[in-house]
């Protein structure tokens, strides 16, 4: 069996303040964020927009840290290749997008990222399963996509669990990803379910210091970890 990767904090840009992004790219950083999260909305696949390839280009200069870009456009496929160019270093396209999953995956590695797949809530595990074993990363949503700072929805945790034990059947150190709603109270739900990477949006920058705002995610996720269902 194939080890989990270790425990990540991806801080998701979509909630910090626009205005000084470089700001707050520099305190995630200095935070101990393990990536950064970018949401790409086309106002088609949900209902809001939000930032295109010259975002994430700004933001691959002003750090290495490894950007995540979650692909929350109805052609994935068309733009791997921007976003790639960009800086991306994973792109997370969803399954209910257009297109073939296969070939977006093949699109996406073609450009040279990692590849990750999302799935809404109320998408069913089934429809990832003949890919997930050719990704890097599963990206389970926790809430539906579109904004930041909405509830926790428990129910996806058994996708979690699901992922995360496909994955090491199938011998890939692929990351499991929660995206929607992490916080203190929900991330060791999260990491005890098998998550390994948290994008974690308003629980970052919003309500302290983010350097203290991480250090008490990492102390949950660490501990939900420890009581992992595996
Ligand atoms: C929602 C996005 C999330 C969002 C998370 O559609 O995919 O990445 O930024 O924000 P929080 O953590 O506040 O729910
Ligand atoms: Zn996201």
């Amino acid at each position: 069996m194939t080890p989990a990767p270790r425990l990540r904090l991806a801080p998701s840009l979509l909630s910090a303040d626009f205005g000084a992004l470089g700001r707050a790219v520099r305190s995630a950083e200095d935070a101990g964020a393990d990536a950064l999260h970018l949401d790409v909305m086309d106002g088609h696949f949900v209902p809001n927009l939000s930032f295109g390839p010259a975002l994430v280009a700004a933001v691959r200069a002003r750090t290495r840290l490894p950007l995540d870009v979650h692909l929350m456009i109805a052609e994935p496929r068309r733009y791997a290749d921007a976003f790639r160019r960009a800086g991306g270093d994973t792109l997370v396209f969803h399954v209910e997008a257009n297109g073939d999953p296969r070939e977006t995956i093949r699109a996406i590695r073609g450009s040279g990222a990692a590849v990750g797949i999302a799935l809404s809530p109320e998408t069913p595990w089934e429809r990832i399963e003949p890919v997930v074993g050719d990704v890097d990363q599963v990206l389970v949503m926790s809430v539906h996509p579109g904004f930041s700072g909405q509830a926790f929805l428990p129910e996806v945790l058994p996708k979690v669990t699901r992922a995360r034990a496909r994955l090491e059947e199938s011998g890939r150190p692929s990351d499991v990803s929660i995206d929607g709603g992490v916080t203190v109270a929900t991330a060791a739900d999260a990491a005890r379910a098998g998550a390994t990477f948290f994008v974690c949006g308003n629980s970052a920058f919003l309500g302290g210091p983010i350097a203290q705002n991480l250090a008490r995610l990492r102390a949950a996720v660490e501990e939900g970890a420890r009581g992992a269902v595996r």
